[in-house]
């Protein structure tokens, strides 16, 4: 989604905006721009497109200047287009903005009737054309920001340049994470850390409702109230937010590479000889039903979960897309927990979803990748699934790493409630640190998989189909694949293929059938075996010993290890991410920044 870059340098600070911004690329975008003020003046330039546009545009319109502000923007108010691009500017104020402003029609209509009008179909214009009604009333840039803040409902970053005033940027937070970063007579505003990970290792998060003002001395905080703030500096580690392709040829590439190693950190973090490690207070004696929410990739982790949390612990167990669970009110009891699963930590409706658990249930759990994070910072207990930054779009490692916190958790869960003794949680975990290098063993499927995915590449639909813990793997195989090659893909329970899905199959749609040798092997078979009966190209992913069985017939096999039943989502979400990014390769789509999609979506 949007990205935030703020600088008052020493230097001209125009290519040090265009290199922050580079770093957000990852969040996703459709147009960027940048503002400077040199010699006073407040000047700027947009492009629609990669930032190798707005590059371009710079070199043959240079923009001179110590102190601007940069933006990546994902297009929600008005097409992406030049003048809908950010930084907006009315009068001699500039802004940047991440987030929706919800009331901006009734105060378009305003500033409207009061005789402003309008460049852009962005709600983003109304808060620089408020604010130059605050400025043209005489109120120095503090005093207006107070102003215009209190005016504006909804979710928010904003980073502001003054014309003029070529040693103060301001920036507000609600909603939409911002921090700042502390350099050497230098300041620096960034959607998140990783935009200022090359300027400096000292950062600021500002807190819900926080604005600061900013000069080359330093910031001066305000909390939402206006009162003075004091908020800590911390040390980031930059090894943490390196963000490069280490010769793989894509960020997803990489990070699906990376998840035999990052499972083990994490196995190892939450694990100690013979147990489990977990927080203290993650003890499901008492508690009566759990709540997962989250979007998108991590709601799948959820949908594995909740086999998991019932078939090991007897824990009732609910599930639900955050877009959705907010807006239902479901009541929630006090002897529950809520857990939110997010890979960045952002994400709105999550977020949202969170805060209206807050009050009901017995505790807050997240397991998210970002510890800094909003959602981190909001729970009772936030556990970090250790994955390490993940660029990719498309969630990859990050998916597999929540699947095991929430595997280990269910573990907790099942030895708590006492229906598993710590000899079976033992065990449980001896055959865990087997998988990363199973793992492996399914990486080194990839060559296997990108041939047959030159054909699957012709396909225009594609069915995934599994049982049990399969079901939600279906489910993720059919997203990652539609999500970066753009193939309409659908993910179904292997028994629901009768009640509608099996009207679409005939010899073009290719059926990737997903089932380890397990209990259910036998009924997934069979529907399998409707499949065939009907033309349909079976692609069966299984082991040796269910491709043995079952592979006759099929179009294509791929034989993974074998592996117990309680870890096959983990390793079978390999092949699934191969067959989805080598598909994608072939289609010659852009894997790492599919089109209209957002790394950390933080609007509803
Ligand atoms: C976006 C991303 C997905 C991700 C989802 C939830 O849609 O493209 O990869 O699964 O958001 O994000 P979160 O950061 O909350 O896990």
């Amino acid at each position: 989604m949007c990205g935030i870059v703020g600088v008052l340098g020493t230097h001209q600070v125009a290519p040090l905006l265009v290199e922050s911004l580079k770093r957000l690329e990852y969040r996703g975008y459709d147009s960027a721009g940048i503002a400077t003020i040199s010699d006073g003046r407040l000047d700027r330039r947009r492009a629609v497109g990669k930032l190798v546009n707005l590059s371009d545009l710079l070199v043959h319109e240079p923009l001179a200047g110590r102190a601007g502000i940069g933006h990546t923007r994902w297009a929600t108010h008005g097409a992406a287009t030049v003048a809908n691009a950010h930084p907006h500017r009315a009068g001699t104020v500039a802004v940047v903005h991440n987030g929706i402003i919800e009331n901006f029609r009734e105060l378009r209509e305003e500033l409207s009737k009061d005789g402003y009008s309008f460049e852009s179909e962005t709600d983003t214009e109304t808060v620089a054309l408020l604010m130059r009604r605050a400025l043209a009333s005489g109120k120095a840039p503090q005093e207006a920001t107070a102003e215009v803040l209190g005016r504006l409902h909804g979710a928010f970053a904003l980073c502001f340049l003054f014309e003029g005033e070529e040693d103060l940027l301001i920036c507000a937070r609600k909603g939409s994470p911002l921090a700042i970063g502390h350099g050497d007579g230098e300041m620096f505003v960034g959607s998140d850390a990783i935009a200022l990970a090359p300027m400096t290792d000292r950062i600021t998060y500002l807190e819900e409702g926080d604005w600061a003002v900013i000069t080359r001395a330093g910031a001066q905080i305000f909390d939402a109230q206006n009162r003075r703030a004091n908020r800590a500096i911390s040390r980031i580690q930059v090894d943490a937010t390196r963000i490069e392709k280490a010769g793989y040829k894509h960020f997803m590439a990489k990070e699906i590479a990376e998840q035999p190693v990052v499972l083990a950190d994490a196995l190892r973090h939450y694990t100690r000889e013979g147990g489990l490690n977990l927080p203290e207070d993650i003890d499901f004696s008492a508690v009566d039903r759990v709540t997962l929410v989250a979007c998108g990739t991590a709601h799948y982790a959820c949908h594995v979960a909740k086999y998991l949390f019932e078939s090991l612990a007897g824990l009732p167990c609910d599930i639900d897309v955050a877009s959705e669970f907010r807006y239902r009110e479901p009541p929630l009891s006090d002897r529950s927990w809520a857990l939110f699963i997010s890979q960045s930590g952002e994400t709105a409706d999550t977020l949202a979803a969170l805060r209206y658990s807050r009050d009901k249930v017995a505790k807050v759990v997240s397991v998210v990748n970002v510890p800094t994070s909003s959602i981190a910072r909001e729970s009772d207990v936030a556990l970090p699934i250790m994955a390490g930054i993940e660029v990719g779009v498309a969630s990859t490692k990050a998916f597999t790493c929540q699947l095991a916190v929430l595997t280990l958790l269910a573990l907790k869960a099942g030895q708590d409630r006492g229906c598993l003794s710590r000899e079976q949680v033992a065990a449980h975990l001896e055959n865990f640190r087997c998988l990363p290098g199973l793992m492996n063993h399914a990486l080194s499927l990839a060559d296997d998989i990108a041939a047959l995915s030159e054909q699957l590449a012709e396909a225009q639909d594609i069915l995934f189909l599994g049982r049990g813990p399969m079901y939600p793997l279906a489910l993720e195989g059919a997203l990652k694949l539609k999500e970066i090659s753009y193939i309409h893909a659908e993910g179904y329970a292997s028994g629901e293929l009768k009640h509608g899905p099996i009207a679409l199959i005939d010899n073009r749609v290719p059926v990737i059938v997903l089932a380890p040798r397990d209990h259910l092997f036998e009924k997934t078979v069979s529907n399998m075996q409707e499949v065939m009966a009907r033309h349909g190209k079976v692609l069966l992913l299984s082991d040796a010993a269910g491709i043995q069985e079952a592979g006759a017939g099929c179009w294509k096999t791929l034989t993974l290890p074998q592996v117990p039943d309680l870890f096959a989502p983990i390793l079978y979400a390999v092949p699934a991410q191969l067959l989805a990014y080598h598909t994608a390769i072939a289609k010659g789509t852009d894997v790492d920044q599919p089109r209209n999609l957002a790394k950390s979506v933080t609007v509803e």
